[in-house]
């Protein structure tokens, strides 16, 4: 479990690119609201580095955020000390009852389980409905084909202490999306190198919502969290389970 989000990579996430958790927070807040939902557990599926979980404690929930990268926990430890976090990959580990789940910033779309290696992530949505209370909602994004339209394209972005190149190719007939990421950063009078290579599976949100609507689910679709808009080929998905469970 060591070759995602290794150190730096962790680092840069959490100083560079933190806007879409804390800028969707709000809206995210606004939505559990709506559903009634204003105590108890979130469960956070790819937390990251817990700046969801900080702005969710915050507001007075309790939070278990799981993440496949030991790092990535290593710094939402020390970030949320009153939220509890677990190392594990999302489409394993037990998931416990709980009001809400959420799964922000495209997490279920990356294949670094071999067990998220099928076409849908339908068996996860199972044991998301089964860990929720009636009336709970499981509130995630993710990234749809048309991330990259034209070939390759190459970019960078730049810190006070480090770089990070990343290159994009989409392959449309299989919906995969390859991410090669080079990292810089600076330990002492040098910078670090590091590489990864991220691999995601890209999914309508349609067919996404159709899985969901299968395991029992009342399904939603949106393009931003509250005022905040999401990126280019990005969805929301609202899942709510019923308040009284027909199938049970
Ligand atoms: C783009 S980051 C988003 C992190 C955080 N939710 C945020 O918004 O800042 C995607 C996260 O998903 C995690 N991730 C990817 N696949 C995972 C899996 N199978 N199980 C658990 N975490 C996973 C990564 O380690 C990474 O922390």
């Amino acid at each position: 479990m060591q070759e995602y989000y290794k150190e730096d990579l962790a680092f840069i996430h959490d100083v560079g690119f933190n806007d879409y958790a804390l800028k969707s927070a709000p809206g995210i807040l606004e939505i559990l609201a709506q559903h009634n939902i204003r105590e108890g557990l979130i469960v956070d599926l790819g937390c990251g580095s817990g700046l969801s979980a900080q702005e969710f404690t915050k507001a007075g929930y309790h939070v278990l955020g799981i993440d496949i990268s030991e790092p990535m926990i290593k710094i939402a430890r020390a970030r949320v000390p009153n939220a509890e976090f677990r190392i594990g990959s999302l489409f394993q580990v037990d998931i416990p009852p709980c009001n809400a789940v959420t799964s922000i910033g495209e997490c279920l779309n990356y294949l670094f389980d071999p067990q998220s290696n099928c076409q849908t992530p339908i068996n996860l949505f199972q044991r998301i409905y089964s860990a929720l209370t009636p009336g709970g909602v499981c509130i995630f994004d993710i990234a749809e084909p048309g991330q990259v339209t034209q070939g390759i394209t190459k970019g960078f972005t730049e810190g006070q202490d480090w770089v990070v190149l990343v290159e994009k190719e989409e392959n449309p007939e299989q919906n995969l999306l390859k991410r090669r990421i080079i990292t810089f950063r600076q330990v002492g009078e040098h910078y670090r190198r590091d590489d990864e290579i991220h691999y995601q599976r890209l999914y309508k949100a349609t067919d996404i919502a159709d899985e969901l609507h299968r395991v029992g689910f009342q399904v939603e679709i949106l393009r931003s969290y509250g005022e905040y808009s999401l990126p280019k080929a990005h969805a929301a998905l609202i899942a709510s389970k019923p308040k009284s469970d027909a199938s049970c």
